[in-house]
């Protein structure tokens, strides 16, 4: 693909196309792509394993209102943004805010989303090698009649093996950068066409599996019945952290896909029905796996293993269970391989456009950095697992905990979804809302008279103090007013 010329060269631009930048085929592929990125780990094994840890219904409420306000609303300025820009996120952002008057230090926005993809891809690669490793042990039927514990070990023996980690965190971002490496359009597309549907279909066949477990209605009491009492400000942070990550918003990701969008497409449509799709795997993945946890009594809260222990319990059981369990992990690993491409695609941009060098080297550098830093999140689940910190405040007003015997891979998490991508999120949504021209977005929205104010008034204030009042709640300070002011 060519990056080298772009719209922004013309003052007079629009966000039109350019005829050197490559775009994709029509919407439809654009949708498939944005939905490859947006599924991934994050429904199937993250969101079930933070709603596990933070009690449950009320973390699911919290999570999907955020997907709402916050989500489809930053959704939209972000592929905006993009589709305005042609670029990278850095240049995209810098040249925007000169288009507009604003200062070039926007850049900073891409710099940080370049930052959050390169952290946040070095533990991706690392779990979806779990899923990998899933394939074979599958496969070869290892889960057939095993009991819950011995499911655990399976699992525990796994992650205890620092060497065998590296190993299949090494294939994945190997098959990651090659991907990235041959262009947008080569590998990318044709994959999610196909696997997507297929993904969705396995998880339809799961939901029967778990209806058959006798404990489908307290899996789905658990999931959508909300306690309040059990939800934390980490609970929220973490929900509205979620919403970002799992609809891959914030870095830059959608943003440089949003950069191949052609310009007449409905971005508002693309938004939801990404959005839509997204949440209904989560949710399908979740109405999976807890009725089989509380089948099998096993621990809501048992944390990243989670799909790792429950799934194969119910693939050792199930008839043709080797079949669908195999393919069931093909499919995840491909979920994640559509992500992780997205995740370092804004830092492969940069990187080409900065160094000006070939896609094949920026790509190579870029896998060899990921490589190193992901080292940190395999040995935190071994060599390294009693390594950790731990942040609380304590105030006359209470204790506020921010990390709790954090190991390397909690706190990359942690600093990735629930302050970096919010934060980037934040800022796209100042930008878009009260920097951007509204002639401007609202020529690149064209939702029409009635829905275009709604999105305005979500992302000018809605979103932006919703993300504000969650910061400032997980910091304590809602707390510390609260009781200063006696309410
Ligand atoms: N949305 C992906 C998932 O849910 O697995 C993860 C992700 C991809 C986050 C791309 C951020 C991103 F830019």
């Amino acid at each position: 693909m060519s990056d080298s010329v772009s719209p922004l060269n013309d003052p007079s631009a629009s966000g039109k196309p350019s005829p050197n930048r490559e775009q994709w085929s029509s919407r439809l592929v654009f949708v498939l792509a944005a939905t490859g990125s947006a599924v991934g780990l994050g429904n199937i094994w993250k969101f079930p394993y933070i709603t596990g840890e933070f009690g449950g219904g009320a973390f699911v409420l919290i999570y999907l209102i955020c997907i709402a306000s916050i989500g489809i609303p930053i959704m939209m300025a972000e592929i905006m943004l993009g589709r305005r820009g042609r670029h990278d996120p850095v240049t995209t952002m810098k040249k925007l805010a000169k288009e507009s008057g604003h200062s070039r230090s926007w850049g900073l926005l891409g710099w940080m989303g370049v930052i959050s993809g390169f952290l946040i891809l070095s533990y991706y690669s690392v779990i979806a090698g779990w899923a990998m490793a899933y394939v074979p042990r599958m496969a070869a039927g290892t889960f057939v009649g095993l009991d819950a514990q011995a499911v655990n070990s399976v699992f525990s023996n796994l992650v205890s093996n620092p060497e065998t980690l590296i190993a299949w965190h090494t294939l994945f971002l190997f098959m990651t950068m090659v991907v990235v490496a041959k262009g947008v359009r080569g590998g990318l597309e044709k994959a999610v066409t196909y696997l997507m549907p297929m993904l969705f279909l396995l998880l339809v066949i799961l939901i029967f599996y778990a209806m058959g477990t006798g404990h489908f209605s307290e899996g789905l009491s658990y999931l959508f019945n909300p306690d309040f009492s059990k939800i934390t400000t980490e609970g929220v942070l973490s929900a509205m952290g979620h919403a970002f990550f799992t609809l891959s918003l914030g870095m830059g990701a959608i943003m440089v896909y949003g950069s191949y969008l052609p310009a007449h497409t409905s971005i508002a449509k693309a938004s939801i029905l990404v959005a839509v799709m997204d949440t209904l795997v989560a949710l399908l993945a979740g109405m999976i796996i807890f009725p089989i946890v509380f089948a099998n009594a096993l621990e809501p809260g048992a944390g990243p293993g989670l799909i790792f222990k429950t799934l194969p319990l119910a693939f050792g059981q199930m008839d043709y269970g080797t079949l669908f369990g195999t393919l069931f992990f093909i499919l995840l690993v491909f979920a994640a391989w559509t992500s992780s491409i997205s995740l370092i695609e804004p830092a492969i941009t940069w990187g080409m456009k900065t160094f000006q060098i070939s896609r094949i080297k920026t790509s190579v550098i870029s896998g060899i950095l990921v490589w190193f830093m992901g080292l940190f999140t395999v040995f935190s689940f071994n060599l390294a697992s009693d390594v950790t910190i731990s942040s609380v405040i304590s105030t006359q007003y209470g204790e506020f905990v921010i990390l709790k015997d954090a190991t390397a891979f909690d706190f990359l998490d942690y600093l990735t979804s629930n302050i970096m991508l919010p934060l980037g999120g934040l800022m796209i949504a100042i930008y878009a809302g009260w920097l951007m021209k509204q002639e401007y977005s609202r020529e690149e929205l064209s939702v029409g008279s009635f829905w275009f104010p709604i999105w305005s008034i979500l992302v000018r204030y809605v979103a932006p103090i919703m993300v504000i009042i969650v910061f400032l709640n997980a910091m304590g300070v809602v707390a510390f007013v609260r009781s200063i002011m006696g309410v």
